[in-house]
């Protein structure tokens, strides 16, 4: 075997309890009657086309559509990556339009803006301020100008499981008469199918609804499904869309898995015997540290709270979040989905089982116990340990696609400050960019950027040698 089949051979060996992506949590229940090396076919005679389905990929495409309450369903082989991009690719009438985008997307996003062409006109989040995350956004007093704008695209839930009000969004389309696409990035709420949860975006009525179904679903990952419903958007220009950007040779595997997900999503008392695990973990844990749960909507811009995201902020235990998880990681084997200096994210899929919150709430008390004895931040300036947070966003000069074609240069990323950037860097996870290529280089983001010390950037070019691409300008 090769470094990289060795690599995940050593990680398997591990044995990690998951608290992070894929959803499945490698429980060979979802994958009965498959046959890995047997399925990894192509299009053969029988076995249909994914870019023009007419049999069996058809059937599949139906069903799911059918249980996740969409007019048309398409199957994804490039994640919830490509459902962004198709998207915004698919959008008619957009000379000199821009699109609605929050600024805290995901960076799939900002490359269907490169793709697209389109111009963002960015609706700024709420910072929570006990988390230092941007977890919602304020729709009173953010003025969305319908009549200038080609579609809407948000996201719903956030990464951290935090849902704004999306049905407000919709209401007001409809109300003030705008026939405008909402365009809805649900790639971490693809579970959204009973009232455990905050309902889907297709059911309050959005046109193009993304699902990441292997997130938090028992799909493969780089599986994800793209639904649709009215006519907003062309489904002719969408189906182009999708296959310009697709491989023209998609795996059965996925497309397989993505079929399987569909049928287990509705098995919800799976989700149903997680839900009492989290409420014990909340009551149990709470006091220690600041957990986001129900309680925290309606302030914010936090309409809903999935609680099948556990986020704990470390702050009040007195703990950097980063010694927390090596606590985790090394004494329990537990393996969270993300974490910055004061939060971590545990993520549940329809994979967990009530053992493994059990397990993460005895690693939490343990944690709590040996606390004072590793506690180290209480006399630190909180400002100074919180490097997770999101600096003032910067003003766009250049959109990302009039960015990615200029010219540019590499200089040295101290020397940065005031030229357009010409990369888009987010830390990853969650890959919400910190800077959008065609943005100036600002303070904060520079000292940011300076502070940075993992390697856990992405489009990034030069992280080692610390320099960075910024537009030439004459
Ligand atoms: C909000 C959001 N949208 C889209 C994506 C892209 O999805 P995928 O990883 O399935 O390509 C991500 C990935 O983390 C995400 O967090």
């Amino acid at each position: 075997m090769g470094d990289l089949g060795e690599g995940l051979s050593h990680y398997q060996k591990q044995g990690f309890c998951s608290f992070h992506t894929p959803g499945h949590k490698g429980r060979q229940e979802f994958f009965n009657g498959s046959d890995f090396l047997g399925f990894d076919l192509t299009e053969l005679p029988g076995l249909d086309m994914l870019h023009s389905p007419s049999g069996i990929i058809a059937k599949a495409l139906k069903k799911a559509a059918e249980i996740f309450g969409a007019e048309e369903t398409f199957f994804l082989i490039n994640g919830g990556t490509v459902g962004n991009q198709a998207m915004l690719l698919a959008l008619e009438d957009t000379a000199d339009k821009r699109v609605v985008v929050e600024r805290s997307c995901h960076r799939s996003v900002m490359s269907g803006l490169v793709l697209s062409g389109l111009k963002p006109d960015y609706v700024m989040p709420i910072v929570h301020p006990d988390f230092n995350l941007p977890l919602g956004f304020n729709l009173e007093k953010q003025e969305i100008l319908w009549q200038e704008v080609s579609a809407c695209h948000v996201t719903y839930p956030s990464y951290y499981g935090t849902a704004f009000d999306l049905s407000e969004l919709l209401s007001e389309r409809t109300c003030l008469g705008f026939n405008t696409p909402v365009l809805v990035d649900q790639a971490h709420g693809s579970h959204y199918l009973s009232p455990l949860f905050p309902p889907s975006a297709l059911k309050l009525g959005a046109d193009l609804v993304l699902n990441s179904c292997h997130k938090t679903l028992s799909a493969l990952t780089q599986s994800a499904m793209l639904h649709v419903q009215g006519a907003r958007v062309s489904r002719t220009r969408l189906r182009q869309s999708l296959e310009l950007l697709q491989s023209s040779s998609p795996s059965y595997l996925l497309l397989a898995s993505l079929e399987r997900a569909g049928e287990f999503a509705l098995d919800l008392w799976r989700w149903d015997c997680l839900k009492e695990a989290v409420e014990d973990l909340h009551r149990k844990v709470d006091m220690c540290f600041r957990i986001l749960s129900p309680k925290d909507v309606g302030a914010y811009g936090i309409h809903a709270v999935d609680w099948s995201k556990i986020l704990i902020n470390t702050y009040p235990l007195g703990v950097p979040a980063p010694l927390c998880v090596e606590y985790l990681r090394e004494g329990f084997g537990i393996e969270p989905e993300l974490w910055d200096e004061e939060n971590i994210l545990f993520m549940l899929g329809i994979g967990n089982t009530p053992e493994d919150v059990r397990w993460l709430t005895k690693g939490l008390e343990s944690l709590i116990h040996f606390a004072p004895s590793m506690s180290f931040i209480k006399s630190k300036n909180r400002q100074e340990m919180a490097r997770g947070l999101i600096p003032p966003l910067p003003y766009p000069h250049l959109s990302p696609r009039e960015a990615f074609l200029a010219h540019k240069r590499q200089i040295p990323l101290k020397e940065s400050l005031g030229h357009i950037v010409g990369e888009t860097i987010s830390p990853y996870p969650p890959g919400i960019p910190v800077v959008v290529m065609g943005e100036k280089m600002t303070h904060e983001v520079l000292s940011m950027l300076l502070a940075a010390v993992e390697e856990r950037w992405q489009g990034w070019d030069s992280f080692e040698s610390q320099t960075i691409w910024i537009v030439e300008e004459d």
